[in-house]
């Protein structure tokens, strides 16, 4: 039995559940990001101002614009063509 996607299969079920994925999330992403994962990762990283941050797997996007406006430059990279269209919108 095949347990594990090929990388094609995953990007294409991405792509798949892209707009159902951004329709969960907030400018704080969705309610676990916002009450869990936000404060943790940003007290974690402390001051960003100018550092130059990797996004890997952004996915919609709030993370990077979260990033930007706390004054990073980051790059937010996605193998989903569709989570970047609806990221970059
Ligand atoms: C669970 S979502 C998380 C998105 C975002 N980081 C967030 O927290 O909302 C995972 C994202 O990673 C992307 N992804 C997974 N593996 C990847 C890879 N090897 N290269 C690029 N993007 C990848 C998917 O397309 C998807 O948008």
């Amino acid at each position: 039995m095949k347990l594990q996607a090929s990388t094609e299969e995953a990007i294409k079920r991405w792509e798949r559940f892209a707009e159902e994925y951004a329709e969960t999330h907030t400018e704080h992403g969705d309610t676990h990001k916002e009450v869990l994962l936000n404060p943790v990762l940003f007290k974690l990283l402390g001051d960003i101002k100018g550092k130059r941050i990797l996004d890997a797997g952004c996915g919609e996007g709030y993370l990077s614009r979260k990033l930007a406006k706390a004054g990073a430059e980051v790059t937010a990279v996605d193998y989903a063509k569709r989570m970047l269209e609806i990221a970059n919108r």
